[in-house]
């Protein structure tokens, strides 16, 4: 105790009371400060009206359910804009979101990525994809990423795959649908898409390495829209184990190609493919990309590339069937691109750019299946600074979505817009209502591609083919697995066509 008398000891005491003094001062001013700045804000303006429901739990069940079909999600969104306004706030997996108002909001959100907010995904999707995929980078990284990804799709990028994507649709309806009186639609969409990009990306052909490798992929993508209960039992739980096969088999298409390219034997075809290019050539500052770059990069790329194409390719052809008038129309803009190439003594069996942009109408089609049943319906942004938008604040760190369900389904920019209606394409929407890919700096990187391939697939699908539903009374509801689907897989009754 005598030492508590001593001087030095005495200072410290002192010294002590007063850093708790400053800090206890400090902590309540800064407390103060937020709590008022929150009021400064809430009195000037109010938070987005809507509410938060549990904690944690906020509206996630009754979201996740919605989503099950693509009816129950456009009500769901139509119910909370009924009540609330097109601006309103929810809680998702214990995140406070805003859905934004359409257009305007969308284009907000897209022209303040990188400022105000940056891409957010649940951190399932971080387990799901890695933390080296394009879609997960922000800034600057992103920018750099981004940048040497577009060579593989961009419009030169096309006309050099073309050739490729054609032998690759001729080749599956000779394999899958030649001498077939049933077809699950979407599973042959499916299958098209899937093998039309792993040639892309890896030059895998067709066979049981591939019908293994589409099979792990399909479970990966339930793990997108499950609660993330990572027990066995569980969606997300295979969604993870599919993860690491499908990373295993990459790696090993990547050392067979490192062991080619040292003894310098790597066939031809391969040589264009996008393994050997993301092997190969240097990133804008020189360095090659490490291995686990490689391998989620090319995950994403053959996720993101196979079941939105098959999924919405699937639902061309069931709306297809559900209007002659349409079918019709498309076989006789496909009919004249084939008279044309006869004309002209052109290869009938090869396809050009021109003939994809002569296929004007068939775009209008699949572009009116988009707009019914978009892949995703939206993306979340993360705010990083206090925002103001249209007379209400929105907190540093709250969620910002982009949709396209209540402007895609809303008769003030679509006209009766449940109709399926591809003439309604022959005028533009208005800008940032029909947002199928997205928009801003994150936008679908791949929808030159999915356009060209979709489109091959129908050129060969109406010119060989007639079709008719299973159930042809069936008009819903669509079930979201993820993409629009009918209960039975667009199940159809199919006719080849004999050439005359
Ligand atoms: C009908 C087909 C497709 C649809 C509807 C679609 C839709 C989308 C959407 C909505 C986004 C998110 C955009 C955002 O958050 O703002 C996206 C991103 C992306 N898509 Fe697509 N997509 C399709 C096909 C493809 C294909 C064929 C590929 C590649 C082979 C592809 C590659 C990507 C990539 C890499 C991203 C992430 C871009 C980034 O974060 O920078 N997509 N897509």
């Amino acid at each position: 105790m005598a030492s508590s008398w001593n001087g030095l000891s005495f200072v410290s005491a002192k010294e002590s009371y007063t850093t708790l003094i400053t800090v206890l001062a400090v902590t309540i001013l800064w407390t103060l400060w937020s709590v008022s700045g929150y009021f400064r804000h809430r009195n000037r303006m109010p938070l987005p009206p809507g509410s938060f429901g549990l904690p944690f739990i906020g509206q996630t069940i009754e979201y996740v359910l919605a989503m099950r079909t693509a009816d129950g999600i456009r009500q769901w969104m139509q119910k909370q804009v009924d009540k609330h306004g097109p601006i309103f706030r929810y809680r998702f997996i214990g995140y406070p979101v805003v859905i934004m108002d359409q257009p305007e909001g969308n284009k907000f959100i897209f022209q303040s990525e990188g400022t105000s907010n940056h891409i957010f995904w649940p951190s399932q999707m971080f387990s799901l994809m890695g933390r080296h995929a394009l879609t997960v980078q922000t800034g600057e990284r992103h920018k750099l990423v981004r940048r040497y990804l577009t060579r593989y799709f961009d419009r030169n990028a096309m006309s050099r795959y073309i050739r490729g994507v054609n032998r690759n649709a001729m080749r599956h309806f000779t394999n899958h649908w030649q001498g077939k009186e049933q077809l699950a639609g979407l599973d042959m969409t499916n299958l098209y898409t899937f093998s039309t990009i792993c040639n892309l990306a890896m030059s895998l052909e067709e066979g049981p390495q591939m019908d293994k490798f589409l099979e792990e992929f399909l479970a990966w993508t339930k793990g997108l829209f499950c609660f993330p209960i990572n027990l066995p039992g569980f969606q997300f739980y295979r969604a993870l184990k599919a993860r690491s096969v499908i990373l295993e088999v990459i790696e090993g298409l990547m050392e067979q190609r490192r062991k080619e390219i040292a003894e310098d034997r790597v066939p031809e075809v391969k040589q264009t493919d996008i393994l050997h290019s993301l092997l190969t050539v240097p990133d804008g500052e020189g360095n090659l990309f490490p291995d686990p770059f490689i391998k989620e990069n090319l995950l994403l790329l053959l996720i993101t590339g196979f079941d939105t194409s098959g999924g919405i390719l699937a639902m061309t052809i069931y709306y297809i069937a559900k209007n002659p008038s349409v079918y019709k129309e498309i076989l006789k803009e496909q009919k004249s691109i084939l008279e044309g190439k006869r004309e002209s003594g052109t290869d009938e069996n090869e396809l050009t750019m021109e003939d994809i942009s002569a296929m004007k109408y068939t775009w209008n089609v699949i572009q009116e299946t988009l707009r019914l049943h978009p892949v995703l319906v939206g993306t979340y942004r993360k705010t990083v600074t206090d925002l103001e938008y249209k007379g209400y604040y929105i907190p540093k760190g709250w969620l910002l979505s982009w949709n396209n369900q209540h402007s895609h389904y809303n008769p003030k920019y679509f006209k009766d817009p449940l109709k399926f209606d591809p003439s309604r394409w022959e005028t533009r929407p208005t800008p940032f209502t029909y947002l199928p890919f997205g928009g801003g700096p994150h936008t679908c990187l791949g929808n030159e591609f999915a356009r060209m391939s979709m489109l091959i697939f129908i050129y060969h699908l109406v010119q060989n083919y007639s079709w008719s539903l299973v159930d042809p009374s069936y008009d819903g509801p669509f079930i979201r697995d993820p993409v629009a689907r009918t209960p039975d897989r667009v199940s159809i009754i199919v006719k080849q066509i004999v050439a005359s």
